[in-house]
């Protein structure tokens, strides 16, 4: 089979190209990216052919690729809270429109496409768990602008869909629910908002910088574990007997709900256990402050969001099994050990 990632240098893309080069070598990947740093290591595989291409311009290089391949995962999105409220059109641009492209060049040359929706397109949705068929997709209003990224989302969902009922487009959607692993964001930039939650205040600590609790930090979440997480889109892209076809899947991990403050005192606690930061940890202050002061005043906040996952169980026999704290070792061994 040969894969065609875009975005195979971002979190997901890394991690997925390095579990396949792993674990199948029968299939080839077809690597595009902007930067190549995050899978430097993965450059001489024969099986991973890189371009460096940025996708807002070369257009003609992208679909000749989607020509080539058997399956194309558009993965390359803006996915941090503090670019949807600060820079919403490039969100629209990139997460959008740049991928609308590449899902009509699916369409026209008759690729199986895997595309990454999100758990933010069930916004504000007051369900106990979210279900990927009957859930309410629940938004804020217009100058609330932290909902770009779900509103660009939840349309390429519904635009795959249709082209999936009227021209017969084979396609699968999945919905990462809080994923976090090495390579999520940059740990090494200082400012605050530059990154998702765990990679955040990981950055705080090692920058002897106070955690920053948005809104008191009440708010719940439920990590999932990047190599749990990789399981199931492997599963998704072996597509046995087309279990996967025409079908949307949670891929998170319900059993590891967590409030945002009992995360920041879990990370501080853990790293007291390396020395690289021992010192650091102990002196780091955990504060709160007010969503607008941190996000500015178009920010608006899930209160609480866990998945169902029963479709990926019964579907793709699929269970995450790694908790909040493994998954959060695992990434200060990365980054400390
Ligand atoms: C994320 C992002 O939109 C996407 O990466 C993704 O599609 C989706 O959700 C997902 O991964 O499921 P969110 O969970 O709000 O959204 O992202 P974080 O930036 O990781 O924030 C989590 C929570 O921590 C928020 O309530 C935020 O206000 C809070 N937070 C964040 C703090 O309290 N302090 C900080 O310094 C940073």
């Amino acid at each position: 089979m040969n894969i065609l990632i875009v975005g195979a240098g971002g979190f997901i893309g890394s991690h997925l190209s390095e579990e396949i080069l792993k674990s199948h070598r029968d299939w080839k990947i077809k690597a595009l990216d902007i930067s190549s740093d995050k899978v430097s290591l993965l450059l001489n595989d024969s099986n991973f052919e890189f371009y460096k291409c940025d996708i807002l311009k070369e257009f003609e290089l992208q679909e000749e690729l989607v020509k080539q391949c058997d399956v194309v995962l558009p993965l390359a999105a803006i996915a941090s809270p503090l670019v949807y409220v600060q820079n919403p059109l490039c969100v629209f641009e990139l997460d959008f429109e740049a991928n609308l492209r590449i899902v009509r060049w699916c369409v026209q040359h008759k690729k199986r496409v895997i595309f990454p929706s999100t758990s933010e397109v069930y916004g504000m949705c007051s369900d106990q768990e979210y279900d990927e068929e009957s859930s309410n997709c629940v938004t804020g209003p217009i100058n609330k602008q932290r909902w770009i990224y779900s509103c660009s989302k939840q349309m390429l969902d519904r635009v795959v869909y249709a082209y999936g009922q009227r021209d017969g487009l084979q396609f699968t959607l999945f919905r990462p629910f809080n994923w976090i692993g090495s390579r999520l964001d940059d740990i090494y930039n200082e400012n605050n908002g530059s990154s998702r939650v765990v990679t955040q205040f990981l950055s705080n600590i090692l920058h002897g910088k106070p955690i920053n609790l948005v809104d008191g930090g009440n708010q719940i979440r439920c990590f999932t574990d990047i190599t749990d997480a990789i399981g199931a889109l492997v599963k998704i892209i072996e597509n046995k007997n087309g279990c996967a076809n025409q079908q949307i899947f949670n891929i998170g991990n319900p059993y590891n709900e967590l409030s945002i403050k009992e995360l920041a005192y879990m990370i501080v606690d853990l790293a007291k256990g390396y020395d690289k930061v021992r010192s650091l940890a102990e002196k780091t202050e955990i504060k709160e402050l007010q969503a607008a002061e941190y996000y500015g005043k178009s920010y608006q906040d899930v209160q609480r969001r866990v998945p169902s996952i029963k479709k990926a169980e019964q579907i793709l026999g699929w269970k995450p099994s790694a908790t909040t704290k493994e998954a959060i070792k695992k990434i200060m061994d990365y980054y400390f050990g």
